[in-house]
């Protein structure tokens, strides 16, 4: 059945979507990281439609989405920042940007305080998708965007977990197909001394430090200490079935039970398992519920398909889905973070 709220993105949808967010109306669209709800970033209505129809707590701001670095300066005050930072910055949107890395940033006063939650500080995205740069860029230069799911529920990949999720709310969906990164953009605060990863994300802590030097890390659970990151809540990204996540020893010693879900890192630990609890990989159903990440051990391509086999997975039926934590190098940090708050 096609669905009368998923438009394939192309040049005439693009516009009509880019007319309904001048007019304040939320539409979803792809990134190369998630799909996401957009609204004109300065809209009050629109930003307040996005926390109502996500069901999101006003408390948790919200990233905007530029398509020109030159916007920058309507958003924020660089000068603001402390010297070394001002620095960074610069050094960080000209490697980076256009790509899954949010700064956190010195907000204008003109940038409405519903976008940022009453915080000083906003939060700027310049994503590499050339589809989202067009719908940035035909609207308003300014969009904002969560993920287009509801507050805690998994992150949408494709056009049709956001209708799955959100069908019923919002105006418009634009289909650009799977999302290739897969995980939500890295968040990185330079508004205090050292610059802070809020959120680990599509570009990796040793990509950042590499360029930059040192950065800090906010305790795990939202709660006091990572008064920053109001938005980092201890359970989030969660499926309906209840997930539990394993070191690869704990995994490999599981018992087979055919009312569970199991989801390796790679391939070779699933079929170690296999062959433990007496399986075959050619025996093995679609229904199963067994399932790997990467192929050979690949966090770029098991970030890629975190969601998208979750969103599977939590269609099955299953009572209980088991998770192997990832090596925690590289976007392993993503991957293990949305586990452990899957799990909470
Ligand atoms: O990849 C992404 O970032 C996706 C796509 C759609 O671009 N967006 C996304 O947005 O993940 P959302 O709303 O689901 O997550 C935004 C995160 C939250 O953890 C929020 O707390 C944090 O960014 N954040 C936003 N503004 C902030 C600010 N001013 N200070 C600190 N944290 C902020
Ligand atoms: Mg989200």
């Amino acid at each position: 059945m096609v669905s009368p709220l998923i438009y394939r993105v192309d040049e005439d949808t693009l516009r009509k979507a880019a007319e309904l967010l001048r007019t304040g109306e939320l539409v979803a669209f792809p990134t190369e990281t998630v799909y996401g709800l957009g609204g004109d970033a300065f809209n009050a209505e629109a930003l307040a439609k996005i926390f109502d129809v996500k069901k999101r707590p006003r408390f948790d701001p919200l990233i905007v989405h530029i398509a020109e670095t030159g916007t920058l300066d309507t958003l924020t005050d660089l000068s603001l920042l402390e010297k070394a930072n001002r620095e960074k910055a610069a050094l960080l949107t000209g490697r980076f940007w256009p790509g899954p890395l949010t700064l956190v940033l010195p907000k204008r006063p003109e940038v409405p305080a519903l976008v940022s939650s009453g915080l000083p500080t906003v939060a700027l995205r310049f994503p590499s998708h050339p589809e989202a740069q067009k719908l940035i860029r035909y609207s308003t230069g300014a969009v904002a965007a969560p993920s287009a799911n509801s507050f805690g529920h998994l992150s949408p990949t494709r056009a049709e977990h956001v209708e799955a999720d959100l069908g019923g709310s919002i105006a418009m969906i634009l289909d650009g197909g799977p999302c290739q990164v897969g995980v939500e953009s890295t968040v990185l605060d330079l508004t205090g001394g050292l610059p802070c990863i809020l959120r680990p994300g599509g570009l990796p802590r040793e990509e950042i430090e590499a360029l930059i030097g040192e950065t800090a890390q906010t305790p795990r659970d939202g709660a006091p200490g990572a008064q920053a990151s109001p938005g980092m809540l201890k359970s989030h990204y969660a499926p309906r079935t209840t997930l539990i996540l394993h070191s690869g020893k704990e995994m490999a010693e599981l018992p087979f039970r055919k009312n569970e879900a199991y989801l390796f890192f790679d391939r070779p630990s699933m079929e170690r398992w296999l062959i433990e609890t007496g399986f075959s990989a050619q025996n093995l159903q679609a229904g199963e519920g067994i399932f790997y990440l990467s192929e050979d051990g690949d966090a770029v391509e098991a970030a890629g398909r975190l969601f998208e086999i979750l969103h599977h997975l939590d269609g099955l039926g299953k009572i209980r889905i088991h998770a192997e934590e990832a090596p925690p190098e590289g976007l392993g940090a993503a991957i293990n973070d949305r586990l452990i708050r899957a799990a909470a």
